[in-house]
């Protein structure tokens, strides 16, 4: 079956749902049995052997369901868990591959809160991060220690949009597995989502996604998911079940309705920051357009060889910036509203300082900051050019 398809029908489950499209929104806590027998039964096939059958609210619901089994069968997953944000879904995944004393390599271009965690958290349980350059490919071999436990990868990263050489890097860390050593390797999937990149496919263990950007794609609610193969899994759903996260259903159900026209809003998306971009590109104020599914992007080709399309998330370096030039551009933007996150039906607009507000330690970033970081949404792109125009025009005045 071809993606789209996939994405129209994945997790659909008519029988569950009594002929009902969408699943219904189920709120619970407790579920009562009939008697002793049925409860032991139902707790046996939860817990033990990890069935989709009811037990207790925390852990799931048919509206959870069919997300997960959605989400799993796009990303090519042995199963897949749902976390009440992004950053969780990073966070978790990372708990459950790694213990005290041992090791994690993480790329220098993580999303900062991801590298907040490692750095302010997972130091104070005995857990030691290196970071590395996202660029290192086979070269990561060199970085691996006798406990060193998992690999994070997050490409493209969110802010610098370098694209990691995946199946490089999961041969080279793979080759030191031995019978009773599995190194993990997570990726951080959200720009491209499961429609555009698989990376279970590309070697990687683990598979993350901020649901709440592309997903969810409304701007009106958070989800994470990780997506484990075999290998992943009992040490992920371990610590799922310890630390006892759950997402919301009317989250879960928001997430399955936005993953139904997915493929058709990223479509778009790509079409538009491709023809931003290429605006981009020939401004004499811009140094760099950081968009891999440009031609002249360092990644594109391995974006072209990995990835199936692209999102409307890109970063912007100039020859000559200033806080103030920046701010006269964002402050007067009319079709580019200011704020955090992406993956919106909408434009968005915030400054990028990688140099600075992310102490890169492996590869540090050199290039002028402050930037600027563009989400391209579905307005029609020659107002999103228009606007873009005039913001360069108050940037430059603003510069002298
Ligand atoms: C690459 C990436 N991963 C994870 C997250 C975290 O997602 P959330 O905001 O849902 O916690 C973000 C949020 O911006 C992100 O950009």
């Amino acid at each position: 079956m071809k993606k789209n398809t996939k994405l129209i029908h994945a997790g659909q489950n008519k029988k569950r749902n009594s002929g009902i499209v969408n699943t219904p929104v189920y709120h619970a806590s407790t579920v009562v049995f009939d008697n002793m027998a049925h409860m032991m039964d139902a707790q046996e096939r939860n817990i033990k052997k990890r069935e989709k059958n009811l037990f207790y609210g925390r852990r799931g619901t048919p509206t959870h369901w069919t997300l997960q089994e959605a989400i799993s069968e796009l990303e090519g997953a042995a199963d897949t868990f749902l976390t009440p944000s992004g950053l969780s879904a990073c966070t978790m995944a990372i708990l459950g591959c790694v213990k005290a004393g041992q090791h994690i390599l993480v790329t220098d271009s993580v999303y900062e809160p991801t590298r907040n965690f490692c750095d302010g958290f997972l130091s104070g349980f005995g857990v030691e991060t290196t970071y590395f350059d996202p660029l290192i490919g086979a070269g990561i071999g060199a970085l691996i220690k006798p406990n060193t436990a998992a690999v994070f990868c997050e490409s493209p990263g969110s802010h610098t949009f370098e694209v990691q050489d995946l199946p490089a890097i999961a041969m080279a860390v793979h080759a030191h597995n031995t019978a009773s050593r599995h190194i993990m390797i997570l990726n951080d999937n959200t720009w491209a989502s499961p429609l555009y990149c698989q990376p279970l496919a590309l070697g990687c263990d683990v598979s993350i996604q901020a649901a709440t950007k592309y997903i969810v794609g409304h701007s009106d609610a958070m989800i994470g998911t990780i997506a484990v193969n075999e290998a992943a899994l009992p040490g992920v759903a371990k610590a799922m079940s310890a630390i006892g996260l759950t997402l919301g259903p009317d989250e879960a159900y928001l997430g399955t309705r936005g993953l139904r026209t997915l493929s058709v809003r990223l479509k778009q998306h790509h079409e538009n920051a491709l023809i931003v971009a290429r605006w981009l590109e020939q401004r004499p104020e811009v140094k760099r357009v950081l968009f891999p599914a440009l031609p002249s992007d360092p990644g594109y080709d391995l974006w072209k060889r990995d990835f199936s399309g692209a999102s409307g998330l890109m970063g912007l370096v100039f020859h000559r910036t200033s806080y103030e030039a920046i701010t006269a551009m964002i402050d007067g933007m009319e079709l580019f509203p200011l704020g955090f996150s992406w993956g919106g039906f909408e434009s968005l607009i915030a400054p990028s300082n990688p140099s600075r507000s992310v102490a890169r330690t492996a590869q540090p970033w050199t290039e002028p900051a402050p930037g600027l970081r563009l989400h391209i949404g579905l307005e029609d792109p020659e107002d999103l050019i228009d606007d873009l125009e005039k913001g360069l025009a108050r940037f430059s005045k603003a510069l002298g």
